[in-house]
């Protein structure tokens, strides 16, 4: 497994690999590699004939006062786990690397509309964040395919929006979410909560499950599922910052009518944010 900081090194393997004619699977992370990292790992390996993985802590994706001097970093660890996995190529960055002009860089990927909604309300500038680096990534890394998690579903909508804006050739594949056995989706920042915080953390799932289930049933209106289950958030000790039954595929809100939906909830524990959700396919009959 080659281990590459810079850009120049990551040209030249990939370069390397085209001229070769095999295909590049990409899987960008910030590190700190669970078992929702490795089902990308495990998807990239299945589909390219070479698998690069991105380990940045990209600055300019975190709002002031958010968690990025905190993130945790276990780079030794995580180049375990990634040479177990066969994974060909880690591109490790350091910020000069990828902001030479620093951070304040004026240039930036905004994909409207998708990126001001739901966590983008938020977190004003995240999605242009997340949009940018991912976009130097892929110039760089040049991947047939990237894989992205359901866990971040609306990060996911947004690098597919500005692939099919911009025309880049690759191939945008998602996977479902990865969870702990209490329900809890698998996430970097579960390491923030302590054990009865993780107690409440498991949750949010149930809720949304539930959710899930009067969707089916019809009894109540959208609107009243969203307001019972925030509700039920706030009273086991979370503090919602929205809870809404959405349409799969722009995120728009869900109409009567609709039939791919998607539950999506932001909530915070104490200083710690927590996102998930759960698709339902409706029938029509
Ligand atoms: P990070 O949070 O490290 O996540 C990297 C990838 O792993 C993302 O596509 C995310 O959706 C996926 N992932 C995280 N937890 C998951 C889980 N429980 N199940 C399945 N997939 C999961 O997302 C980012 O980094 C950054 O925003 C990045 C795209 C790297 C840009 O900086």
């Amino acid at each position: 497994m080659k281990i590459i900081s810079d850009l120049k090194g990551v040209r030249d393997v990939v370069r390397e690999w085209k001229s070769e004619g095999q295909s590049i699977g990409l899987v960008p992370t910030m590190g700190n590699l669970h078992e929702g990292h490795l089902s990308l790992i495990t998807g990239a390996t299945a589909r390219a004939d070479r698998t690069a993985v991105s380990i940045f802590v990209n600055p300019i994706q975190f709002g002031h006062g958010e968690d990025y001097e905190h993130y945790p970093s276990t780079l030794e660890q995580d180049l375990t786990v990634l040479s177990n996995a066969g994974v060909d190529l880690v591109f490790a960055p350091n910020l000069r690397e990828l902001y030479p002009a620093g951070i304040e860089a004026d240039t930036r990927v905004t994909v409207p509309d998708i990126s001001d909604i739901l966590c983008g309300e938020s977190r004003p500038s995240h999605f242009s964040g997340v949009a940018t680096v991912v976009m130097k990534l892929f110039i760089n890394v040049q991947p047939d395919y990237a894989f992205f998690g359901e866990k971040d579903y609306q990060q996911a909508l947004v690098v597919k929006r500005m692939v099919s804006d911009l025309l880049l050739p690759v191939e945008i594949l998602t996977l479902p979410i990865i969870r702990e056995k209490s329900g809890l989706a698998m996430s970097s920042r579960n390491g923030y909560l302590d054990a009865s915080e993780k107690k409440v953390a498991t949750e949010i799932y149930k809720v949304i499950v539930n959710a899930a289930t009067m969707v089916k049933s019809r009894v109540k209106t959208f609107n009243e599922i969203e307001n019972v289950c925030e509700r039920i958030l706030n009273q086991a000790g979370f503090q919602v910052e929205y809870f809404s039954i959405r349409r799969q595929e722009d995120l728009k809100l869900a109409k009567d009518s609709d039939l791919n939906l998607i539950i999506l909830t932001a909530a915070w524990i104490g200083d710690t944010r927590l996102i998930d959700n759960v698709r339902i396919n409706l029938s029509n009959e």
